[in-house]
């Protein structure tokens, strides 16, 4: 079992996903260690940056029992144009699992291909599936409940956001990106969520997709690889800012999330990401116990 979409997962993965990550951050509280994943080595590659996905990972399986390499692509033989299906191989007969952080979807996509091992998307620029189990676990510890929650998403409509959008319709949350055009989340990942009966309101009125909102999301207008946009972007999603204004249209009790890193200033002021409504570095946490629970996942078959 690989974990390279979202959609990968079925609704009763996802629960157990979630239901694991829970009792794993209960039973952190009193005991750090455990053994089931004992003899188990997975690796983690990185062609981009990482703070959260890089440590949860490698905490994830020290407090499992197992072990971790951490890779930079242009330490590997990859940064030299080593084939991606030639290392994928190679790394099956070394690692049980792994994890890749890459610029391009079709780089994971081929390594899962020749891989004989689980292979989990650490993020790419079309999805961030480890993000959103994260954000699935948030919601639920604060609203209890999926059924009828609306989550609105404001900015750019990029691969948390297409993530995020599959997690939706694999819970029944309603969703809404407020997003200028031009910076809607991916056609395939719509027509999927809409094939499950999820269909993603998708507007570039702002106010709009935050009224009475139950949970307001947001990101970077710059990911990584998209730099050299910089100049156009920061114009194009400077009316999209979750700031106290926005908040004060969405329900009173709406939380408040970003997969950070936060770029404060643009995307998000300071005053909303201190607020009492935001639960972005619980959100942060729940990345170790969620990623925890996935890898058991991948690991049971
Ligand atoms: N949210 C997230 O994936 O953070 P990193 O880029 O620090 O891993
Ligand atoms: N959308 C951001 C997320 C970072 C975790 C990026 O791809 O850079």
């Amino acid at each position: 079992m690989n974990l390279i979409s979202i959609f990968d997962l079925t609704q009763s993965d996802l629960a157990w996903i979630i239901e694991r990550g829970e009792e794993l951050k209960r039973a952190r509280k009193t005991l750090k260690t455990g053994t089931e994943l004992a003899g188990k080595t997975l690796a983690l590659i990185f062609e981009k940056p990482s703070t959260r996905t890089r440590v949860s990972f490698e905490v994830a399986m020290h407090e499992l029992g197992g072990n971790v390499i951490s890779l930079n692509w242009n330490e590997l033989q990859l940064g030299r144009g080593e084939r991606v299906r030639d290392t994928a191989k190679v790394l099956s007969s070394y690692v049980d699992a792994v994890m890749i952080r890459a610029y391009q979807h079709d780089t994971v996509v081929e390594f899962a291909n020749a891989a004989s091992i689980p292979v989990i998307n650490g993020l790419t620029n079309f999805e961030h599936p480890c993000q959103t189990l994260a954000d699935l676990m948030t919601i639920k510890e604060y609203k209890n409940r999926f059924a009828g929650i609306t989550v609105a998403w404001i900015g750019d409509g990029n691969n948390v956001c297409n993530s995020l959008i599959g997690g939706a319709a694999l819970t029944g949350m309603h969703m809404r990106v407020g997003c200028p055009l031009g910076y809607a989340p991916a056609a395939a990942v719509l027509e999927e969520a809409k094939r499950m009966g999820c269909e993603v309101l998708i507007t570039d009125d702002a106010e709009q997709a935050v009224a009475d909102a139950d949970v307001l999301y947001t990101d970077v207008w710059v990911s990584m690889g998209d730099e050299q946009e910089r100049e156009r972007r920061e114009r194009d999603l400077s009316a999209y800012q979750l700031n106290e204004e926005m908040v004060r249209r969405a329900k009173e009790d709406a939380i408040i999330m970003h997969c950070m890193p936060v770029h404060v200033g643009e995307e998000i002021t300071e005053a909303v990401l201190t607020s009492k409504n935001s639960v972005i570095f619980e959100q942060a946490e729940n990345r170790l116990h969620a990623q925890k629970a996935l890898l058991l996942r991948l690991f049971r078959d």
